[in-house]
């Protein structure tokens, strides 16, 4: 039996208005009828989580962020109680573009982790190099960021996490890594887990991301190629069609 591949629209700061959010979502939605191989969901900003995740069945809704506290004097942020209204299933944490712009860091992470857990979301934690470097610095970086943001958090709480490889050096670039570099990646991710976890079997999920296209994404999902759980899609996930070609493309690599 192979596990349901996962494929996750990282809609970012996009779109601009309520009306093509919804346009975008009902697209989507279109798109996925008779999918039957992949979990799909749909990752609106703040603005547009009620009115596009009204318009989703098929796929899930996604958030990405959210604060640790409940309520409370925290101005701008979104707390994890608040987006328990909005039939928020999964919650992307730890992106890069977030460490990066915002200054995010692994105890902060780490915080947001074990709040997303807490509220009984699952947590999509994004990790990934910054630029490229050789095998030992690569892990050195996978293990820092696994480390501070999974740190007192155990293998059965994050039994429904998942880990999103991030390459950052791919991310919106167009030049998206090898799916023989993804797999050295989930190789080093998992052995991290399993140390971290002390166990030896690691069944957590790990997604790729970086410049996805419906013309890359078999290979990154297909056992000779990134042999990665799924993916996890930034500009592609704009165009309901390349969306849709890769939830397509990948569902018909996974079927036995
Ligand atoms: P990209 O973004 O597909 O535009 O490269 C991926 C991501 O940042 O999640």
């Amino acid at each position: 039996m192979t596990k349901k591949l996962l494929v996750i629209a990282n809609w970012k700061m996009n779109p601009d208005s309520p009306g093509r959010a919804v346009r975008l979502a009902k697209e989507v939605e279109k798109g996925l009828r008779g999918v039957k191989n992949v979990s799909v969901v749909i990752a609106p900003p703040y603005p547009f989580l009620e009115s596009a995740g009204r318009a989703l069945k098929r796929a899930k809704l996604g958030a990405q962020d959210l604060f640790w506290q409940n309520v409370g004097p925290y101005t701008g942020e979104v707390s994890w109680r608040q987006l328990k209204h909005l039939k928020v299933k999964y919650v992307i944490l730890g992106h890069s573009e977030r460490r990066i712009h915002l200054g995010e860091t692994d105890q902060v992470i780490n915080k947001k982790i074990k709040a997303a857990i807490k509220a009984g979301f699952i947590p999509v934690l994004a990790v990934g190099e910054q630029k490229r470097m050789s095998n030992k610095k690569m892990h050195r970086a996978l293990l820092r960021q696994l480390s501070g943001d999974l740190a007192g958090v155990s293998a059965r709480a994050f039994r429904k996490g998942v880990i999103a490889y991030e390459p950052v050096w791919a991310i919106g670039t167009g030049l998206s890594a090898t799916p023989r570099h993804a797999k050295k990646a989930l190789g080093m991710i998992k052995e991290i887990l399993a140390g971290l976890w002390k166990t030896k079997k690691v069944s957590t999920p790990v997604l790729y991301g970086g410049s996805v296209k419906a013309g890359n994404a078999a290979a990154f999902v297909s056992t000779k190629g990134g042999a990665m759980q799924g993916m996890l899609v930034g500009g592609a996930s704009l165009k309901p069609k390349e969306f849709i070609g890769i939830v397509r493309n990948s569902s018909s690599i996974n079927v036995k």
